[in-house]
């Protein structure tokens, strides 16, 4: 098969499945996932977005709760919130001016960003986390596919008890919750449904 051939069923495998069965996910395969997260772009390279993985067995059921009690989130081996952290964009803006220390980049990090960035609105910082954010997302689901697996992204939860169960910050943003497993058939709501290309796509 030819690359563009194997992304395009990856790419087509994904759906929102909104219901799993009992198969578990492996821990390599996880692994893979969350990897294939970490790789996704991010606004100047900023990675202002973390991922918390809801692993302990006597939390799962409040944080099933905070997605609404969707069965997306309560029948899944696995769930995840993607989180946007605008709040560290100053923190991690000096950990790359740092790292870039020395070398033709540094003063992006060092003074340009800094000074550009400053004059982002709560609101601007926000939206502007929330992208990255929802792209690492993005992979984590298309990685999540490339497994033979399901996933759901969600944002209806309660994202005030999700920051309370996660310890985070108001300026947190609870971008998405993602849950994952082997899709059942009931999971399944319908065909995929998108409008004509025509009304989307636009050559100008
Ligand atoms: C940001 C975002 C939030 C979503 N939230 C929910 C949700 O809370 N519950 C749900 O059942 N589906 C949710 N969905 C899934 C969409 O309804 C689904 O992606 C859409 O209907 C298209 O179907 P497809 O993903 O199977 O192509 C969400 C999707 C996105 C991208």
């Amino acid at each position: 098969m030819l690359k563009h051939e194997v992304f395009q069923e990856i790419v087509g495998a994904r759906r929102a499945v909104r219901k799993f069965d009992d198969s578990p996910v492996s821990a390599e395969a996880m692994a893979r996932i969350l990897q294939a997260a970490r790789f996704a772009p991010s606004s100047s390279n900023l990675q202002c977005w973390e991922v918390y993985w809801a692993r302990d067995k006597e939390r799962r059921s409040a944080f099933d709760d905070a997605c609404l009690g969707q069965a997306a989130a309560s029948t899944a081996a696995e769930l995840v919130f993607f989180v946007s952290r605008p709040d560290l964009w100053q923190r991690n803006v000096k950990k790359l001016a740092a790292e870039f220390a020395g070398t033709p980049g540094a003063g992006y990090y060092a003074d340009a960003l800094p000074a550009a960035m400053a004059a982002y609105s709560e609101a601007d910082l926000s939206e502007w986390a929330t992208k990255s954010c929802a792209l690492a997302a993005s992979q984590f689901m298309l990685a999540v596919s490339s497994e033979g697996l399901d996933s759901c992204p969600m944002e209806g939860l309660n994202p005030d008890k999700v920051r309370k169960l996660l310890s985070l910050p108001t300026e947190a943003g609870i971008t998405m919750a993602v849950g994952l497993g082997k899709g059942v058939p009931e999971g399944l709501y319908g065909d995929r449904f998108r409008f004509p290309s025509d009304t989307q796509i636009f050559e100008v």
